[in-house]
């Protein structure tokens, strides 16, 4: 299963997917190796918290149109309330989140409805509903989002299924009849349901094994190339960064440190340190020497 059923070829990793942008960018077009576009998703002075608890402080985040962006961080550290702050289901303290140039908090609510379709969503945890089948779960974004009549939401639902990889009898299975991996296929197309010109990754390979972990890498990577998505992974798979992601964000202090995996690995910071310079991270390095995905040198 390490092929995107259906999908073209993968491309040659370029990033070309300007759509979108409601704001023109003063940027040049150059895209070689590094994206220049007006970011899709910026975040400014985020501060997010819980009671007393402080999780994100003053935090700048941005990413480019077509870009995969990996973000790490200790457990605790924030990333999932990233995600989640960022789609709207926890609300900042302070702070700005733009996204195509577009401030979420002033939105309307049908500005709001309509953003939320161009945005797709696999949760930490799957998160698919226990008592729907699998295109039932693909249907539910498409019920609240579209006017889709049922039979080309059937359509689309099959082509979604395949997207991903999953047999055609997957349709009709409930998530508890689908190994892990599966399941992760089925929230990935659920999160796909939309067309969506964003993805938002939790953990999307946790609890997989090594092969089934890089077959669904591979899939996000032949997706996001064919769809020309922007991805925003968070991951502790070091794997996956070296295999898929443009830029890494790391979580620390209440803060994100971006860069090239290349560039984090000059940082000082000790979790950092560990994490990329580790025997872990250092076996990561060398397999994706081997596979030819390590980071090329900035230049
Ligand atoms: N709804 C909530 N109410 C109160 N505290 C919360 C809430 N959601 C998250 N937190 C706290 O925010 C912190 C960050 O949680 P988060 O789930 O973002 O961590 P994470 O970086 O995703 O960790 P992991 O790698 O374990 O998934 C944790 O201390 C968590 O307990
Ligand atoms: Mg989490």
């Amino acid at each position: 299963m390490a092929d995107a059923t259906g999908m073209p070829p993968p491309g040659n990793g370029g990033h070309t997917n300007g759509q979108g942008t409601d704001n023109p960018g003063t940027n040049g077009a150059g895209n070689a190796g590094r994206p220049a576009a007006s970011p899709i998703l910026t975040i400014t002075g985020l501060r997010t918290q819980f009671g007393t608890s402080v999780i994100h402080d003053n935090l700048d985040f941005s990413v480019q149109p077509g870009e995969v962006m990996g973000v790490v961080g200790g457990s605790g550290t924030g990333k999932s309330v990233l995600i989640r702050t960022i789609i709207g289901l926890n609300k900042p303290a302070a702070g700005r989140i733009a996204v195509f140039g577009r401030d979420l908090a002033s939105l309307s609510a049908a500005e709001t409805t309509a953003m939320q379709s161009r945005w797709g969503v696999l949760f930490q945890d799957g998160a698919l509903f226990s008592s729907l089948t699998v295109a039932q779960n693909i249907e539910v974004p498409m019920k609240e989002h579209s006017d889709l009549p049922p039979e080309l939401r059937q359509e689309l639902i099959d082509v979604k299924i395949s997207m991903v990889g999953l047999p055609p009898d997957a349709a009709h299975k409930y998530p508890a009849e689908l190994s892990g991996g599966m399941r992760k296929r089925a929230g990935l197309a659920r999160a796909l349901a939309l067309d969506a010109d964003i993805l938002f990754l939790d953990e999307p390979t946790a609890g997989l094994d090594p092969i089934g972990a890089a077959n669904f890498d591979i899939l996000i990577g032949d997706l996001q190339r064919a769809l020309g998505l922007t991805v925003v992974m968070v991951t502790h798979d070091l794997d996956s960064l070296y295999a898929i992601c443009d830029r890494v964000s790391v979580l620390v202090n209440k803060r994100v440190k971006v860069g090239t995996i290349e560039e984090l690995m000059h940082e000082p910071d000790p979790w950092i340190q560990e994490y990329f310079g580790g025997p872990r991270g250092r076996a990561a390095a060398g397999s994706a020497e081997r596979s030819g995905t390590a980071p090329q040198s900035a230049g």
